[in-house]
Protein backbone atom coordinates (compact mmCIF):
# COMPACT_ATOMS: atom_id res chain seq x y z
CA UNK A 1 0.00 0.00 0.00
CA UNK A 2 1.24 3.55 -0.78
CA UNK A 3 2.80 4.78 2.26
CA UNK A 4 1.00 7.75 2.68
CA UNK A 5 -2.08 5.76 3.42
CA UNK A 6 -0.78 3.24 5.32
CA UNK A 7 -0.14 5.62 7.69
CA UNK A 8 -3.48 7.38 7.52
CA UNK A 9 -4.46 4.30 8.36
CA UNK A 10 -1.64 3.62 11.23
CA UNK A 11 -3.38 6.83 12.67
CA UNK A 12 -6.20 7.36 15.10
CA UNK A 13 -8.06 9.67 17.10
CA UNK A 14 -5.95 8.87 20.24
CA UNK A 15 -7.87 8.75 23.51
CA UNK A 16 -4.78 7.22 25.85
CA UNK A 17 -1.09 9.06 25.41
CA UNK A 18 1.68 7.69 27.14
CA UNK A 19 3.17 11.25 28.82
CA UNK A 20 6.20 9.92 29.67
CA UNK A 21 6.91 9.66 26.00
CA UNK A 22 7.35 13.68 24.70
CA UNK A 23 7.65 14.82 21.44
CA UNK A 24 11.09 16.78 20.22
CA UNK A 25 11.36 20.08 19.69
CA UNK A 26 12.32 19.13 16.07
CA UNK A 27 9.07 17.59 15.52
CA UNK A 28 6.98 20.20 17.05
CA UNK A 29 8.48 22.63 14.49
CA UNK A 30 7.58 20.24 11.63
CA UNK A 31 4.01 20.25 12.65
CA UNK A 32 3.76 23.61 13.43
CA UNK A 33 5.48 24.20 9.84
CA UNK A 34 2.40 22.15 8.55
CA UNK A 35 0.20 24.26 10.34
CA UNK A 36 2.04 27.57 8.81
CA UNK A 37 2.28 26.15 5.38
CA UNK A 38 -1.75 24.81 4.87
CA UNK A 39 -3.86 26.57 2.35
CA UNK A 40 -6.20 29.53 3.62
CA UNK A 41 -8.87 31.76 1.21
CA UNK A 42 -6.62 33.98 -0.33
CA UNK A 43 -3.95 33.13 2.11
CA UNK A 44 -5.56 35.44 4.69
CA UNK A 45 -4.64 32.44 7.47
CA UNK A 46 -7.63 34.03 9.72
CA UNK A 47 -6.72 32.20 12.97
CA UNK A 48 -3.68 31.83 15.08
CA UNK A 49 -2.89 28.56 17.30
CA UNK A 50 -1.86 28.79 20.88
CA UNK A 51 0.88 25.83 21.62
CA UNK A 52 0.38 24.59 25.59
CA UNK A 53 3.35 22.40 27.00
CA UNK A 54 2.73 24.03 30.50
CA UNK A 55 1.43 21.19 32.86
CA UNK A 56 -0.83 23.74 35.25
CA UNK A 57 -2.13 25.34 32.04
CA UNK A 58 -3.41 22.35 30.37
CA UNK A 59 -4.53 21.00 34.15
CA UNK A 60 -6.39 24.44 34.47
CA UNK A 61 -8.02 23.59 30.51
CA UNK A 62 -8.73 20.50 31.04
CA UNK A 63 -12.25 20.65 33.53
CA UNK A 64 -13.16 22.54 30.74
CA UNK A 65 -12.73 19.86 27.80
CA UNK A 66 -14.79 17.41 29.47
CA UNK A 67 -11.70 15.96 31.92
CA UNK A 68 -10.87 14.39 28.94
CA UNK A 69 -7.42 13.01 30.25
CA UNK A 70 -5.74 14.23 26.29
CA UNK A 71 -5.04 17.11 27.57
CA UNK A 72 -2.97 16.42 30.07
CA UNK A 73 -1.58 13.21 29.14
CA UNK A 74 0.19 14.38 25.63
CA UNK A 75 3.27 16.33 25.16
CA UNK A 76 1.44 19.23 23.52
CA UNK A 77 -2.36 21.07 23.33
CA UNK A 78 -2.80 22.65 19.93
CA UNK A 79 -5.96 25.18 21.49
CA UNK A 80 -7.04 27.05 16.90
CA UNK A 81 -8.82 30.43 17.21
CA UNK A 82 -10.32 32.12 14.46
CA UNK A 83 -9.49 35.94 14.38
CA UNK A 84 -12.66 38.24 15.21
CA UNK A 85 -11.32 41.36 13.65
CA UNK A 86 -11.03 40.41 9.72
CA UNK A 87 -11.26 44.37 8.66
CA UNK A 88 -9.36 46.67 6.19
CA UNK A 89 -6.65 46.80 8.83
CA UNK A 90 -6.17 43.32 8.79
CA UNK A 91 -6.34 43.23 5.42
CA UNK A 92 -4.03 46.14 4.86
CA UNK A 93 -1.15 44.13 6.69
CA UNK A 94 -2.13 41.54 4.81
CA UNK A 95 -0.93 43.02 1.66
CA UNK A 96 2.28 44.30 3.18
CA UNK A 97 2.82 41.18 4.02
CA UNK A 98 2.50 39.94 0.52
CA UNK A 99 4.58 42.80 -0.84
CA UNK A 100 7.25 42.06 1.16
CA UNK A 101 7.75 38.67 0.70
CA UNK A 102 7.79 38.69 -2.97
CA UNK A 103 9.73 42.00 -3.18
CA UNK A 104 7.59 43.65 -5.68
CA UNK A 105 5.55 47.39 -4.96
CA UNK A 106 2.22 47.24 -3.15
CA UNK A 107 0.62 48.36 -6.27
CA UNK A 108 0.79 45.26 -7.83
CA UNK A 109 -1.44 43.69 -5.08
CA UNK A 110 -4.33 46.44 -5.60
CA UNK A 111 -6.16 43.84 -7.66
CA UNK A 112 -6.29 41.08 -5.00
CA UNK A 113 -6.97 43.76 -2.35
CA UNK A 114 -9.78 44.63 -4.08
CA UNK A 115 -10.62 41.24 -4.59
CA UNK A 116 -10.94 40.56 -0.81
CA UNK A 117 -12.65 43.87 -0.18
CA UNK A 118 -15.65 42.61 -2.43
CA UNK A 119 -15.87 39.62 -1.34
CA UNK A 120 -14.61 38.55 2.64
CA UNK A 121 -14.91 42.36 3.92
CA UNK A 122 -18.31 42.16 3.06
CA UNK A 123 -19.53 39.21 5.21
CA UNK A 124 -21.44 39.93 7.95
CA UNK A 125 -19.47 39.36 11.50
CA UNK A 126 -21.22 35.85 12.13
CA UNK A 127 -20.48 34.81 8.04
CA UNK A 128 -16.84 35.93 8.91
CA UNK A 129 -16.30 33.81 12.00
CA UNK A 130 -18.08 30.86 9.70
CA UNK A 131 -15.12 31.33 6.87
CA UNK A 132 -12.39 32.17 9.68
CA UNK A 133 -12.89 28.81 11.10
CA UNK A 134 -13.05 26.73 8.63
CA UNK A 135 -9.84 27.83 7.35
CA UNK A 136 -8.70 26.77 10.91
CA UNK A 137 -9.86 23.27 10.31
CA UNK A 138 -8.07 22.71 6.77
CA UNK A 139 -4.70 22.86 9.27
CA UNK A 140 -6.02 20.98 11.64
CA UNK A 141 -6.52 18.00 8.40
CA UNK A 142 -3.05 19.05 7.76
CA UNK A 143 -1.63 18.82 11.16
CA UNK A 144 -3.08 15.46 11.99
CA UNK A 145 -1.38 13.76 8.46
CA UNK A 146 1.93 15.38 9.20
CA UNK A 147 1.90 13.54 12.62
CA UNK A 148 1.03 10.70 10.91
CA UNK A 149 3.71 11.00 8.65
CA UNK A 150 6.49 11.09 11.66
CA UNK A 151 3.75 8.60 13.72
CA UNK A 152 3.52 11.20 15.92
CA UNK A 153 -0.11 10.70 17.37
CA UNK A 154 -2.85 13.06 17.84
CA UNK A 155 -6.55 13.67 18.75
CA UNK A 156 -8.37 16.42 17.56
CA UNK A 157 -10.95 17.77 19.07
CA UNK A 158 -14.51 19.78 20.05
CA UNK A 159 -15.12 18.78 22.98
CA UNK A 160 -14.45 21.72 25.19
CA UNK A 161 -16.56 24.76 26.45
CA UNK A 162 -15.00 27.68 23.89
CA UNK A 163 -16.29 30.27 26.49
CA UNK A 164 -14.54 28.84 29.11
CA UNK A 165 -11.27 28.23 27.28
CA UNK A 166 -11.46 31.81 25.77
CA UNK A 167 -11.03 33.30 29.31
CA UNK A 168 -8.42 31.11 30.97
CA UNK A 169 -6.74 32.07 27.76
CA UNK A 170 -7.22 35.52 27.68
CA UNK A 171 -8.75 35.19 24.04
CA UNK A 172 -10.65 37.42 24.05
CA UNK A 173 -8.22 40.75 23.94
CA UNK A 174 -6.35 39.46 21.44
CA UNK A 175 -9.41 39.39 18.95
CA UNK A 176 -9.61 35.45 18.96
CA UNK A 177 -12.10 32.82 20.19
CA UNK A 178 -10.87 29.23 20.10
CA UNK A 179 -12.93 26.59 17.88
CA UNK A 180 -11.24 23.08 17.90
CA UNK A 181 -8.53 22.17 19.82
CA UNK A 182 -5.52 19.25 18.88
CA UNK A 183 -3.39 16.98 20.96
CA UNK A 184 -0.03 16.07 20.08
CA UNK A 185 2.03 12.74 21.60
CA UNK A 186 2.42 9.16 21.56
CA UNK A 187 -0.16 6.62 22.19
CA UNK A 188 -0.50 4.76 25.18
CA UNK A 189 0.21 0.68 24.81
CA UNK A 190 -3.01 0.53 26.85
CA UNK A 191 -5.76 1.73 24.01
CA UNK A 192 -7.40 -0.34 22.84
CA UNK A 193 -8.38 1.71 20.28
CA UNK A 194 -5.40 1.58 18.37
CA UNK A 195 -6.25 -1.74 17.58
CA UNK A 196 -9.56 -1.97 16.01
CA UNK A 197 -10.52 -1.43 11.96
CA UNK A 198 -11.57 2.55 10.77
CA UNK A 199 -15.17 2.37 10.17
CA UNK A 200 -15.46 4.82 7.08
CA UNK A 201 -18.06 4.69 4.10
CA UNK A 202 -17.47 2.73 1.51
CA UNK A 203 -16.04 5.23 -2.26
CA UNK A 204 -19.04 4.49 -3.96
CA UNK A 205 -20.98 5.70 -0.63
CA UNK A 206 -18.66 8.58 -0.24
CA UNK A 207 -17.82 9.70 -4.26
CA UNK A 208 -19.85 10.37 -7.04
CA UNK A 209 -17.54 9.92 -9.95
CA UNK A 210 -19.03 11.78 -13.24
C1 LIG B 1 -13.63 18.16 14.50
C2 LIG B 1 -13.41 16.94 15.32
C3 LIG B 1 -13.76 16.93 16.67
C4 LIG B 1 -13.50 15.82 17.47
N1 LIG B 1 -13.70 15.86 18.83
C5 LIG B 1 -13.26 14.85 19.60
C6 LIG B 1 -13.23 14.96 21.02
O1 LIG B 1 -13.61 15.97 21.60
N2 LIG B 1 -12.76 13.92 21.73
C7 LIG B 1 -12.29 12.78 21.14
O2 LIG B 1 -11.85 11.88 21.85
N3 LIG B 1 -12.30 12.63 19.79
C8 LIG B 1 -12.74 13.65 19.02
N4 LIG B 1 -12.70 13.54 17.64
C9 LIG B 1 -12.21 12.29 17.03
C10 LIG B 1 -13.25 11.57 16.19
O3 LIG B 1 -14.19 10.94 17.01
C11 LIG B 1 -12.53 10.59 15.26
O4 LIG B 1 -11.68 11.31 14.41
C12 LIG B 1 -13.51 9.74 14.42
O5 LIG B 1 -14.26 8.90 15.24
C13 LIG B 1 -12.78 8.93 13.35
O6 LIG B 1 -11.88 8.06 13.95
P1 LIG B 1 -10.30 8.11 13.70
O7 LIG B 1 -9.89 9.56 13.66
O8 LIG B 1 -9.74 7.42 14.90
O9 LIG B 1 -10.00 7.40 12.43
C14 LIG B 1 -12.97 14.65 16.86
C15 LIG B 1 -12.67 14.66 15.48
C16 LIG B 1 -12.86 15.79 14.73
C17 LIG B 1 -12.44 15.79 13.29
Amino acid sequence: MNNYIENLNWRYATKKFNPEKEVSDENLEILLDSIRLSASSYGLQPYEVIVIKDPEVKDKLKSSAFGQPQITDSSYLLVFAYRIDIDQAYLDKFIENNSKTRNKPIKEFDGLKEMIQNSVLTFSQEMKEVWASRQAYIAIGNLLSAAAELKIDTCPMEGFNPDEFDELLHLESKNLKSIALTTIGYRSENDGLQNEKKVRKSKEELFTRI
